[in-house]
């Protein structure tokens, strides 16, 4: 049988249903092969001398590991020259890159986390790439990096195209254009991408719980009582036994909720208060509630559509719910009361 390669199903969505562009579909191939270079990076692990500390902070002053650092050169490298974009943001950057002169300035904005779920780098646990794409609104002002910013600040409704790699024991490449969710397989022999999974949704009810429990004694009391909630198992309200599962990476959780459902949530708590919540709106909450959405299920942070969030800066954190939609709608609502 014809495999389904990656740059077959993007050639149906841009030829056949006109669901995206020439250009859009060129970003998503160079993504995708920035994507393979990545998980190739991290296969070699020890033997490649990719593991351990970069010795540097990024903007959020956390210290960058190796990875973070290789993982973004090699997304900025292979996006910079295509002429599809118009610049590029990411969590290791203070400021957007644009376009060098040299090469043509397209009409998209591409943003990414280049490595998500670093604390697993040198335990061999699966990590991730996190990727937005956003038009460029006409008239934009990139005569500087500072003054791009302003064009990135679009809400995520304003996506057109959203996805992650999850370099585990296979490297998978989730994507939505708008049009549903697939997931590719990458075949390291053949080396692209294919398809294994059309139509991906997440079940609108579940009995698995993620969240960091350390940070029980920091949260509001929503989510206290949520959590305490499903801890009480059939006994309890809800009725039924949950289980639990943290990976720390959250493209590794994401797509455990995308594969059987869950709930998944970063929210507010006493110790981010200060900055806003953990997560990253631009690069980590607003493409996985694209997703999450397109799969049919919802993501809010406790009391707003996340996708809804009008940003007021690049790096702007936001607390995040998501996963199965009747448990999200719940915790948000348990917000509200
Ligand atoms: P990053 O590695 O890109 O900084 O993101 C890490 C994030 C996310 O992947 C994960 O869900 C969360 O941080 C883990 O937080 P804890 O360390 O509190 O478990
Ligand atoms: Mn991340
Ligand atoms: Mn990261």
């Amino acid at each position: 049988m014809l495999e389904r390669t990656l740059a077959r199903y993007l050639t149906e969505e841009q030829r056949d249903k006109g669901v995206i562009t020439a250009d859009l579909k060129f970003l998503i191939e160079v993504v995708s092969r920035a994507c393979h270079a990545i998980s190739i990076a991290i296969g070699k692990g020890g033997l490649g001398g990719v593991l351990g500390e970069a010795g540097s902070d990024n903007v959020q002053g956390e210290a960058q590991k190796k990875l973070d650092v290789l993982s973004n050169e090699i997304l900025l490298e292979a996006n910079e020259w295509g002429g599809h974009l118009a610049a590029m943001a990411s969590e290791e950057m203070d400021l957007p890159h644009l376009v060098p002169h040299r090469y043509p300035q397209g009409e998209y904005l591409l943003l990414f986390d280049p490595l998500d779920g670093s604390s697993n780098i040198d335990v061999n646990v699966s990590i991730g790439t996190i990727f937005s794409v956003l038009r460029c609104p006409e008239g934009a002002d990139l005569s500087s990096p500072e003054a791009s910013e302003n064009a990135f600040l679009q809400p995520g409704t304003a996506q057109v195209a959203a996805g992650y790699a999850v370099y585990g024991p296979t490297t998978l490449l989730v994507l939505t254009v708008g049009d549903g969710v697939v997931a590719f397989t990458l075949d390291r022999e053949q080396g692209h991408f294919v398809l294994t999974q059309e139509n991906v949704r997440i079940p609108a009810d579940t009995k698995e719980f993620a969240i960091n429990m350390a940070n029980q004694r920091f949260w509001e009391a929503p989510v206290r009582r949520y959590v305490g909630e499903m801890q009480a198992g059939r006994e309890g309200p809800l009725a039924k036994d949950y289980n639990m599962r943290w990976v720390a990476s959250m493209v590794a959780d994401v797509h455990r909720i995308m594969t059987r459902g869950g709930i998944f949530m970063y929210p507010m708590d006493d110790k981010v208060r200060d900055k806003g919540g953990k997560l990253r709106l631009m690069y980590e909450a607003n493409p996985m509630a694209f997703l999450v959405e397109q799969a049919g299920g919802a993501a809010t942070d406790g009391r707003r559509r996340i996708l809804d969030i009008i940003p007021d800066r690049l790096h702007q954190r936001v607390p995040v719910i998501l996963g199965s939609r009747n448990e999200v709608d719940r915790v948000t609502r348990y917000h509200a009361a």
